[in-house]
């Protein structure tokens, strides 16, 4: 087992990464934590797997367990929920000092982190992420929230966690497309760190294994630095997180969020974004193929389809992050060097778009 010190101006915490962890969770918090009440929220996928294991270990260590199981997927992080919740907890006279632990994907992770984080205004919160995307992404840094309409993450705080402990071995039950999603943030990462991360995640892609626990450490490290940085997105040193997503997110939206999983999306904004730094910041043909060649390895899909440009770089324009003045974009020098607030003309960004469909 791997143990990543994560350290911000609110709270520093453990990550926890291994295989086989899930047992250790009740000691790990026993260790942490005085004992108490602890609320397991999950979904019904998740739960189905691995909720009698996490409640078993949290009662080993004495904790007095309970769980709340909601369907699986996106149309769940809603305040409907959030509310439904807080019932829960208000009936069973949950306390400060008690937690709530949240098993299974980014769905889970955000919605049970919004409600620690506002019910009797925090209460405690350890993350049990079970998708690659949630273990290197969604379960670290404190964002938590819901959507509002169509607002995706509209509603939310940031509110970090006192404890997270990623089992590798839960990767095993994960749909293959899932998989594939996450793959395209660990992507993101190695794109962004190159050196022997890029050259880790291609062995592993190019020999069609999963991705091992130094794939996934170095992915949460890198997490870890960022948001150590910049925990509220106020400097502007988190927006490097945001690679590949500026066009990923506007493809699910002008998709209206089905054709596109996010990390398909994503995929499809890092290969526009490597076209872009190929045009804008002069990143090398050979770096920019790599980059591509990747992304196929993955699965990841190789050009937007059922979708004109137009749409996309509508939805560019409504995207929260971006401004009116043309967008700022985070581009890539060199694999391994990014630019941040990059200004990309309407023109070249529709060109990108384009590009996307006729490949
Ligand atoms: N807070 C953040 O910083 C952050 C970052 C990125 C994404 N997110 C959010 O994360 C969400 C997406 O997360 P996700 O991709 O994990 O989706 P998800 O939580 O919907 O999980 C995907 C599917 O896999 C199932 N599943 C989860 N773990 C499993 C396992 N081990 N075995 C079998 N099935 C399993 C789930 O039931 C679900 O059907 C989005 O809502 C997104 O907004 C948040
Ligand atoms: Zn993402």
């Amino acid at each position: 087992m791997k143990r990543i010190r994560a350290r911000t101006r609110s709270r520093d915490y453990d990550v926890l990464v291994g295989s086989g962890i899930l047992d250790d969770l009740g000691e790990a918090l026993l260790s942490r934590r005085e004992g108490g009440s602890v609320v397991v929220c999950s979904d019904e996928n998740v739960a189905s797997l691995y909720l009698d294991r996490v409640r078993a270990s949290l009662a080993d260590s004495g904790f007095a367990v309970s769980s709340v199981v909601f369907p699986a997927g996106e149309r769940q992080k809603t305040l409907e929920r959030v509310q439904e919740f807080y019932g829960v907890l208000y009936e069973r006279r949950l306390h400060r000092r008690d937690t709530i632990v949240a098993l299974g994907g980014g769905v889970v992770g955000d919605l049970a982190g919004f409600v620690a984080a506002s019910y009797l205004r925090g209460v405690g919160l350890v993350q049990v992420p079970t998708t690659l995307l949630a273990q290197v992404d969604a379960a670290i840094g404190g964002k938590v929230g819901v959507d509002f309409r169509d607002g995706k993450n509209y509603v939310g705080t940031f509110y970090q966690p006192t404890l997270v402990i990623a089992d590798l071995a839960t990767l095993a039950t994960l749909p293959e497309r899932e998989l594939r999603c996450g793959s395209a943030e660990v992507v993101k990462y190695a794109l962004l760190a190159g050196g022997s991360l890029l050259t880790a995640v291609e062995y592993c892609a190019t020999g069609g294994e999963p991705f091992d626990e130094a794939v996934v450490c170095a992915c949460i490290e890198r997490k870890v630095a960022v948001v150590h940085a910049d925990e509220r997105e106020e400097s502007g040193e988190r927006a490097v997180l945001n690679l590949g997503h500026t066009i990923g997110h506007a493809i699910e939206a002008a998709t209206g969020f089905s054709r596109y999983a996010h990390g398909e999306a994503v995929g499809l904004g890092l290969r526009a974004t490597l076209r872009l730094s190929q045009q804008l910041l002069g990143l090398s043909d050979a770096d920019a193929d790599r980059g591509q060649a990747l992304l196929t390895a993955l699965g990841l899909p190789e050009r937007l389809e059922g979708v004109g440009s137009a749409p996309v770089c509508a939805a560019i324009g409504r995207d929260k992050k971006a401004d009116r003045a043309g967008g700022a974009y985070v581009l890539l020098e060199r694999l391994g060097s990014v630019h941040r607030d990059v200004r990309v003309p309407h023109d070249i960004e529709r060109g990108a778009v384009e590009w996307l469909t006729e490949r």
